[in-house]
């Protein structure tokens, strides 16, 4: 892969506030949005117009299946230079204006399939379609449908779209890219360029995504939170510049730091390694090396407690029929990811082992193979399984990631009680054309 240097996305903040319709009049204070898990890929989705579409926080757009005679974008217009203005993983940074004269001035871009590690570029068209989104009215203190006629999105064809659980039929983006859904949701509506995540653990449950905002008003009622929330820095990977990367120091099991190889956390001269966060990737994946050695710690910690048999692609199963369990999960050794700003992040038995049968767990990690087979070239690609029920708050603009792990541990809450912020009418749609 050849480094690239992308330009920040933030750097193109506010490109669509003079167009905005909406603004700060309409007194909207957040949009909110439902999650559910699908069981069968332990992957996230989220309702537009009634069709479920990926939660994806390392996509950089909304992007669904074009329809016939679909809007376009001039090649000419602001939006779709800012468009070609960042880096998208395993995609070239390319300009594409060879492909606005090819195809009659329509703006195409590149898109990456996180699921699959694909780039596709030169068809998917942007278009200016419009969504409805179901959005907090500050001063009524209810949901209100809002439409944004001028949200961009794109359209593309079908292998784009590839290994999408079954009920999805396109990517809804919240990367750091100025097109991503939280920073146009920001732009029309004027609000603060953060969104705050609760994923649910099973499918039966809803989670939920709060844009504008850091509190759910569940948790404001219950008294000042913000004191809950750890902060650390969101770090920046020069060839993947609106994902989110955590800076890692290290990992502990039951407190003992594990050996590995100094810096392998870190990036390299050529821009692979790095710590990534993804809800498009189920189980937290690490770079081999970093595998075995967590594994191996693991297992020692574990040694006392009988196994079960091993469950594909899982490589530790244990036999739970006489061990503990609480709001934290099974009672097993709890493991510290100590990030490099000093703070740690501490993931407790439910978001370490999957309950993969009624008497056994297996440790859901995965070996992610050597660095040429990590789908982004990064060290560690943090999963879904590991954000599970937990409240994280990604500040786009101060580039800081807050959270509070383990709801149903450390606060007796779990985000199916979110589910009031959605109580309100409502589906939020993506306007007709
Ligand atoms: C927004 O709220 C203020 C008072 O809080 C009110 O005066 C104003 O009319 C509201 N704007 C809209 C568009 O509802
Ligand atoms: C884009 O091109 C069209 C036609 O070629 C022209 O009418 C329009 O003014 C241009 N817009 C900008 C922003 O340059
Ligand atoms: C777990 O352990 C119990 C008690 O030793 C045993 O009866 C059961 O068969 C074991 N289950 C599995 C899946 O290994």
């Amino acid at each position: 892969m050849d480094l690239v240097k992308c330009q920040l996305p933030i750097l193109f903040l506010l490109f669509l506030t003079s167009s905005a319709t909406a603004g700060n009049g309409n007194n909207i204070s957040a949009v909110v949005l439902a999650i559910t898990k699908d069981e069968t890929t332990g992957l996230f989705t989220i309702p537009f117009a009634g069709e479920e579409y990926l939660f994806d926080i390392t996509a950089n757009y909304f992007s669904d299946l074009c329809k016939p005679n679909h809007p376009t974008v001039a090649c000419n217009s602001t939006v779709c230079s800012v468009a070609h203005s960042f880096c998208a993983s395993f995609c070239p940074a390319t300009t594409v204006t060879s492909d606005c004269q090819r195809r009659g001035d329509v703006c195409s871009t590149s898109i990456s399939n996180s699921l699959e590690g694909g780039c596709y570029y030169g068809e998917p068209s942007l278009i200016e379609a419009g969504v409805v989104v179901s959005a907090v009215d500050r001063r009524k203190g209810n949901l209100e449908l809002i439409s944004l006629p001028q949200f961009i999105s794109v359209c593309g064809y079908e292998t784009m779209l590839g290994m999408l659980p079954e009920s999805a039929v396109g990517i809804a983006g919240l990367s750091l890219s100025p097109l991503s859904i939280p920073s146009q949701f920001s732009d029309f509506l004027s609000l603060e360029r953060k969104f705050a995540v609760c994923l649910p653990s099973t499918g039966s449950a809803t989670g939920v995504a709060i844009i504008g905002t850091e509190l759910p008003s569940v948790l404001v009622r219950r008294g000042n939170l913000a004191n809950r929330f750890t902060y650390t820095e969101l770090k920046s990977d020069p060839r993947n510049s609106a994902a989110y990367f955590i800076g890692v120091e290290g990992i502990s099991v039951n407190q003992k730091p594990v050996d590995f190889s100094s810096g392998v956390f870190e990036f390299d001269a050529v821009g692979n390694g790095g710590v990534m966060l993804s809800t498009a990737t189920p189980y937290t994946t690490m770079l081999s090396e970093v595998y075995m050695s967590f594994l191996k710690a693991y297992k020692e910690a574990t040694a006392a407690i009988p196994r079960a048999k091993n469950i594909l692609p899982f490589d530790l199963c244990l036999n739970v029929t006489s061990l503990e369990s609480n709001e934290f999960g099974y009672d097993v050794p709890p493991v510290d990811i100590k990030l490099s700003d000093g703070k740690t992040w501490t993931l407790y038995g439910a978001n370490i082992f999957k309950k993969v049968a009624p008497d056994v767990i297996c440790l859901a990690f995965v070996d992610g193979g050597p660095m040429e087979q990590m789908l982004t070239y990064n060290a560690v690609i943090v999963g879904g399984f590991q954000l599970e029920e937990s409240l994280l708050v990604f500040d786009m603009d101060r580039l800081r990631l807050g959270y509070i792990s383990s709801l149903p541990g450390t606060l007796s809450v779990s985000c199916e009680d979110f589910d009031d912020e959605l109580q309100q009418p409502l589906s939020a749609g993506k306007m007709t054309m």
